[in-house]
């Protein structure tokens, strides 16, 4: 337990679901006055966006419900896993890119499946890739993320954050 702790949301290009997750989780924290606890980023397992606004159709989707995104795209290097507290994969490919990347001592529980806390996985623990597809797919990814987010920062305040 501490008393802040840093979280990072890591998919493929930091673009479209990472940069969503960091936005609605932000604003969750936010409205449970935990902003001074919870230290929130996202990155991409890819260099192929750095310094990349998200993506124009994450934006559109996120704004319509309230929500700004303005990260810009990093990629996620070795070292951010002794910086972070708490790594959530958006999907099993970006989940198995990090592993490859993982110190061999890393505990188990500080790389996770961010749909490990969606309580309608229904045994799904991937956040698709909306890249592709159009936009339902968009859609889609926010409704898997807002309805993940509480559960997640129910986790992080019983196993990670100082109570007092
Ligand atoms: P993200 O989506 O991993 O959710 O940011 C993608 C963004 C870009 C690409 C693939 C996925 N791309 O191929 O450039």
């Amino acid at each position: 337990m501490s008393e802040t702790v840093e979280i990072s949301f890591v998919c493929l290009g930091n673009i479209c679901r990472s940069p969503l997750a960091q936005g609605l989780f932000q604003d969750l924290v936010k409205r449970e006055k935990l902003g001074h606890k919870i230290i929130i980023s996202s990155a991409g397992t890819s260099a192929w966006h750095v310094g990349d606004l998200p993506d124009q159709r994450m934006r559109q989707t996120a704004q319509s419900k309230g929500i700004q995104l303005r990260s810009r795209a990093r990629q996620f290097q070795r070292k951010d896993f002794s910086r972070f507290d708490l790594v959530l994969a958006m999907d099993e490919s970006n989940l198995s890119n990090l592993e490859e990347i993982a110190p061999k001592n890393l505990p188990e529980d500080k790389l996770m499946l961010f749909r490990s806390f969606d309580p309608e996985s229904n045994g799904d623990l991937n956040v698709p890739d909306p890249y592709y597809g159009g936009a339902k797919g968009f859609e889609a990814v926010y409704q898997m993320v807002e309805r993940t987010c509480p559960s997640l920062l129910d986790y992080i305040k019983a196993n990670l954050l100082d109570s007092s």
